[in-house]
């Protein structure tokens, strides 16, 4: 969509990154499509400690205490729900390991127990122009402003992450770190394997942003970037 407006990405942010692998595709799908670009991916926390569980389970805990994974019987528990959940009979699955091993996880990764790891996977820390930068998208960074022909949020402007005010303000900031008039913004949550609802907006000379795409019915908070850009 981008080489099919003439469209020439230089910069790219990629927010709440995690460990890098969409990153990475994101990174070889600009290139392979003949940007010249250098990325840019930030996450609020690129370590986190591995802790260990009752019942042989480990569990992945940010420093804010924040859980991004378990793992049961060696197979990875995502605390966050997807539509496709409700079929598979993981929502119940969740729910057992939430209310068995939330609390147990917080406290031992508050203690210190476990090991930090690094998230960002080694292949894109040694990747070609990208770099990686702590920074939480809830507040605005003054080094960011106006910098990137394309920012993109995966997975994370959402009310599952964000309160209400909080998310208008994660997604005003994301707006004001656009370069300018033809720069991309794209949203993006993904349900399941290949569900992936999310719009990509652009924005025009006065400064508001326009829809440009939809996969699948669009992004939920579609409503709520028009109207911060407007
Ligand atoms: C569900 S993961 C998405 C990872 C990747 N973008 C993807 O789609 O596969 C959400 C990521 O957002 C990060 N995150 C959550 N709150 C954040 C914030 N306020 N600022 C920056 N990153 C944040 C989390 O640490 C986590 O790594």
């Amino acid at each position: 969509m981008m080489s099919r407006h003439g469209s020439r990405i230089g910069t790219a942010l990629d927010l709440g990154i995690s460990s890098g692998v969409t990153t990475l595709e994101l990174l070889d799908r600009l290139r392979t499509a003949g940007h010249d670009v250098q990325l840019t991916g930030t996450d609020r926390s690129v370590r986190a400690r591995l802790v260990t569980l009752p019942f042989g389970c480990r569990a992945l805990v940010e420093p804010n205490g924040h859980v991004l994974q378990y793992e049961v019987l060696g197979q990875a528990v995502r605390p966050w729900e997807r539509r496709l959940d409700r079929w598979t009979g993981m929502h119940i699955v969740r729910r057992l390991v939430e209310g068995r091993l939330r609390e147990p996880a917080i406290a031992q990764a508050a203690a210190g127990q476990g090991t930090e790891v690094a998230l960002i996977s080694p292949r894109l820390r040694h990747a070609d122009a990208f770099q990686w930068l702590e920074d939480d998208i809830t507040q605005r960074s003054p080094a960011m402003l106006g910098r990137f022909d394309l920012v993109r949020a995966a997975n994370l402007l959402n009310l599952h992450y964000f309160e209400p005010d909080v998310l208008r303000r994660a997604i005003g900031n994301a707006i004001a770190y656009l370069s300018g008039p033809g720069a991309w913004f794209l949203v993006v949550r993904t349900h399941g394997l290949a569900d992936h609802q999310g719009t990509l907006f652009r924005m025009k000379e006065n400064g508001a942003l326009t829809i440009m795409d939809r996969y699948g019915s669009g992004s939920e908070v579609e409503h709520i970037v028009l109207d911060m850009a407007g």
